[in-house]
């Protein structure tokens, strides 16, 4: 087990922080992220899996958790906001999908019941935990042979922006913060797969990525981490 887990923020990414964001429209524009293509690392990384029971941890709008589903996959979206929700259920509902996604309003950092999944992805979620301590809790919800995807906000890169679209918020797919990201809510491809060193897991892809994506008029350049691992 990692202990050298990095320190927690100075923000508090509490539930009235996350509720506060969606209820303000989730990025400071009012397209709630409905119009944002699904994260790049699904696809790559869970695209060949056969599908099978999926949680989306920290699911926001549902952009992964409806591109699962419309594969195949029977699909839990977990999320702090019930604002957020509200909007992935909505989305779920107009795509047809009510049947293939079950939506859960949940603090994922204590949530467990002994209920497993067979993929467990998570994408930029950052709760007030710290990430470290959240991304080994994941790892306690893959069932056997599961897979667990994290994506996520690179410890020591920045985010930066450009364009003027006024105060950078988390937006979906991203979370491109024009500022960066507070220490607390980044993790290193060191300290991830530390977390899985042991014999109950396979690293299988373990990487760092820049990208950029454009949200409203503001160019963010996103410093990403990216780790899949196997339980045995
Ligand atoms: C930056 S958003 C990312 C949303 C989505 N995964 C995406 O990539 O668009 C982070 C999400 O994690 C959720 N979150 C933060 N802390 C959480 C916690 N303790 N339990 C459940 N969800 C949490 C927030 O409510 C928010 O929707």
């Amino acid at each position: 087990m990692n202990t050298h887990h990095e320190p927690a923020g100075t923000h508090d990414f509490d539930h009235a922080y996350w509720e506060s964001h969606w209820a303000a429209g989730g990025t400071g524009e009012d397209d709630a992220g409905q119009d944002l293509p699904v994260s790049p690392y699904l696809p790559a990384e869970a695209g060949s899996l056969a599908p099978g029971t999926a949680l989306d941890a920290g699911c926001g709008v549902g952009t992964e958790a409806l591109w699962l589903a419309d594969r195949g996959w029977q699909v839990t979206g977990a999320d702090l906001s019930a604002t957020a929700l509200a909007q992935a259920a909505r989305r779920a509902h107009a795509a047809g999908l009510d049947d293939r996604v079950e939506w859960v309003e949940a603090d994922l950092t204590r949530w467990g019941s002994g209920r497993t999944w067979d993929l467990v992805a998570t994408h930029y979620a950052h709760p007030d935990s710290g990430q470290l301590d959240f991304y080994e809790h994941l790892g306690g919800l893959v069932a056997p042979a599961g897979t667990l995807l994290i994506v996520g906000h690179r410890h020591g890169g920045h985010s930066g922006h450009s364009g003027h679209g006024g105060p950078a918020g988390h937006g979906s797919h991203g979370g491109g913060s024009g500022g960066g990201h507070p220490e607390g809510a980044t993790a290193s491809l060191e300290g991830i797969t530390g977390l899985f060193a042991g014999p109950a897991w396979s690293v299988e892809a373990a990487y760092e990525n820049e990208r950029s994506i454009q949200r409203g008029d503001r160019d963010l350049t996103l410093q990403d981490v990216v780790v899949r691992v196997r339980r045995s």
